[in-house]
């Protein structure tokens, strides 16, 4: 199974491609310069020419406080690079896995989080990860983690 993974260095990415050969999956990472979230117009065409069985995203702004003083760079990757890898992926019919992060919820529930469990909206960080989890979830075949 050819897997495309969004990013190159990241922690999600290095430990995919460390074991996912065990699992007889190709990994192949798509990050920049050739895929830059934040500039998304040419993620369809990279994703077509990356013939995935599946793709998984698991590029992302991860610099929590800098956010706060970069919003617009931290909604354009964590919110519009997302949607745009969903609508590619949808069109392409090929499955996409988005890894979100749980910073996205408030942590006062006491039972399971699900899919349905309202996000928090207090954080610059949380609010664009939440955009990018909306649009990704209203597109099959996606699952967002
Ligand atoms: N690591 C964990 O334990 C963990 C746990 C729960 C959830 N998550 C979630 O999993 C996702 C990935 O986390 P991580 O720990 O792997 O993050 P990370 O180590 O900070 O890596 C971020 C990745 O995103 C890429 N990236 C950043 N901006 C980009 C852009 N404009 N265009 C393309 N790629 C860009 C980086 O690219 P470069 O390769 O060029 O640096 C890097 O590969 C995040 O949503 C995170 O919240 C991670």
């Amino acid at each position: 199974m050819r897997i495309v993974v969004t990013g190159k260095k990241g922690q999600v990415v290095q430990a995919l491609l460390e074991r996912g050969p065990a699992f007889g999956a190709d990994i192949v990472p798509l990050g920049r310069p050739e895929l830059d979230l934040a500039s998304p117009e040419r993620v369809g065409a990279l994703l077509a020419a990356a013939r995935a069985d599946l793709i998984v995203s698991a590029a992302a702004y991860t610099a929590v406080d800098k956010a706060e003083s970069e919003p617009d760079l931290a909604y354009a990757v964590n919110a519009e690079g997302p949607r745009a890898l969903a609508e590619a992926a949808s069109s392409l019919g090929v499955p996409l896995i988005h890894i979100s992060t749980d910073y996205v919820f408030d942590g006062s529930k006491d039972s399971p989080w699900t899919e349905t469990t309202s996000l928090r909206r207090s954080a610059s960080m949380a609010r664009r990860s939440s955009r990018a989890k909306t649009p990704c979830l209203l597109l099959p075949p996606t699952l967002s983690f």
